[in-house]
């Protein structure tokens, strides 16, 4: 698939075929994520990765009942998750948790940069991903951190589950982007 292709049709999926992802292609993942680009090259990504749909749903369900008891309850999101049913994860077979070392400085921008790496490379290689914000603040929790065996040196940044993708969603709009053009011109020409 074309770069451009890749970007333009990639989109959130949130419909998973049973099929698992093997570990051989999760790793293959990750080897490219870190391709990125990172400020000074310090690479301060590491990455949890979880295979295995039931586990996942298991931890969905965690994941799900601590934001109900963190979210204000008439938030959208909130709503949202009042189902019980709801899966947090959309039944994905795997996920990549992006997680940064505390100490470097721009480690966020980074790990976000190999989060979209990583999704292009999915999307590029068939898979579906979806970006998983919502679990977040669970995974950094303490029970999170626990279930997750984070290291204390590590927040998590970007929770990613992947898959084969059941249904292939319609691309969502795009608003136009608003561009501020600088031309050098006026009061700063000629100084
Ligand atoms: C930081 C971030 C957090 C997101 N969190 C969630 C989430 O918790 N659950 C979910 O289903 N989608 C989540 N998404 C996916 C977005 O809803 C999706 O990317 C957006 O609606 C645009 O759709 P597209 O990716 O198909 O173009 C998140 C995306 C980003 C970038």
């Amino acid at each position: 698939m074309e770069l451009l292709d890749a970007i333009e049709s990639r989109r959130a999926v949130r419909s998973y075929t049973a099929e698992p992802v093997d570990a051989a292609t999760l790793n293959e993942l990750v080897h490219i994520a870190v391709q990125a680009p990172s400020a000074m090259n310090h690479q301060p990504w590491r990455f949890v990765v979880v295979r295995g749909a039931p586990y996942l749903r298991e931890l969905g369900i965690l994941a799900a009942r601590h934001a109900r008891a963190h979210l204000p309850p008439e938030s959208p999101l909130a709503q949202h998750l009042a189902d019980a049913g709801v899966e947090i994860f959309h039944g994905a077979p795997a996920l990549v948790l992006v997680c940064a070392e505390h100490d470097e400085p721009q480690a966020i921008e980074d790990c976000c940069l190999a989060a979209m790496v990583l999704m292009l490379a999915a999307h590029g290689s068939g898979l579906g991903t979806c970006w998983i914000g919502l679990s977040r603040p669970w995974a950094n929790s303490p029970e999170g951190r626990a279930a997750l065996e984070l290291p204390a040196s590590q927040v998590a940044v970007a929770p990613i589950v992947i898959g084969y993708p059941a249904v292939m969603p319609a691309p969502s709009p795009r608003r136009p982007p608003e561009l501020l053009w600088r031309t050098g011109s006026g009061a700063m020409r000629g100084q």
